[in-house]
């Protein structure tokens, strides 16, 4: 389960990161095979919409991207190649990540792509000049999925203002708000024992209104997404553990553009 953003004032960002550090650290070697429905969502809606935008907007120049809580890499792999091979010098990866279990599984992964990935280890709440230095000259897109009910709003998307061009674009994507009451970020441990973190559950109007702070706009729709309402299509696709989530809105995707210069 989440906690409300109303109810968060008790932890600091730091015992939160923290918290989420030790859960991630320990759902990392099984996080990209653990059945979780919410990633392989993800995964469907990046595809449709993140792919075609990169892979036009790439054609013609280099681009920059940023990664934020990369995790295992399981959506920063897919960057490489989206980026055209013709300007692969100039363009440029980054990635980061606060636990160091996640990380490992991207270093794993992201080994000997088609344009190198620069990771790096940091907590992008405490360690915003490190982040700066990590990433030196603005980007032309930022990436931050599932991340979101982990962080704090201003936090967050000052960071992603700060990092993108203008016109620049950031895709945000989140576990939809409405099942945030009945459960949050975790897994099961081969002993059967299930751990948590500590989960947001932002609204969406918290979202974007954070967001404009930063000078960063919705550009079209949001997109809200589940396993569709069928329990046996809903396995089918997306395997056993996707039968609870039957009929659910679980995904929450949003593409913010850097409008103002603040
Ligand atoms: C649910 S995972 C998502 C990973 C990846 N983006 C994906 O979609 O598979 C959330 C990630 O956010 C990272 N994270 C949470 N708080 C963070 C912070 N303050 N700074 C950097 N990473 C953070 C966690 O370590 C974890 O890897």
């Amino acid at each position: 389960m989440s906690i409300s953003s109303s109810s968060l004032n008790q932890l600091s960002k730091t015992e939160r990161t923290e918290r989420n550090r030790k859960l991630y650290d320990g759902w990392a070697p099984v996080y990209d095979i653990d059945g979780n429905a919410l990633p392989l969502v993800d995964d469907v809606i990046f595809n449709e919409r993140v792919v075609p935008l990169m892979q036009a907007q790439s054609a013609d120049r280099a681009i920059r991207v940023l990664d934020i809580g990369c995790g295992t890499g399981r959506n920063t792999a897919k960057l490489p190649a989206l980026l055209s091979q013709g300007f692969a010098g100039d363009s440029a990866i980054y990635a980061v990540d606060v636990s160091e279990g996640m990380m490992k599984e991207a270093k794993r992964k992201l080994e000997g792509g088609l344009v190198e990935v620069n990771v790096r280890l940091l907590d992008f709440h405490t360690q915003a000049e490190e982040l700066a230095q990590f990433v030196g000259d603005p980007v032309d897109i930022v990436i931050s999925t599932l991340v979101l009910g982990h962080v704090e709003l201003d936090a967050f998307f000052a960071t992603v203002g700060r990092h993108l061009k203008r016109d620049g674009w950031a895709w945000v994507t989140t576990m939809h708000p409405s099942i945030g009451e009945i459960t949050g970020a975790g897994y099961r441990r081969a002993n059967g024992l299930k751990v948590g973190g500590v989960t947001v559950n932002y609204e969406t109007d918290e979202i974007v209104d954070a967001a404009k702070k930063s000078g960063l706009e919705v550009e079209g729709d949001i997109v809200e997404a589940g396993v569709g309402s069928d329990e046996a299509e809903a396995v089918a696709n997306y395997g056993e553990r996707a039968r609870k989530w039957a009929g659910y809105k679980i995904f929450s995707g949003i593409r913010f553009i850097k409008s103002a210069i603040l």
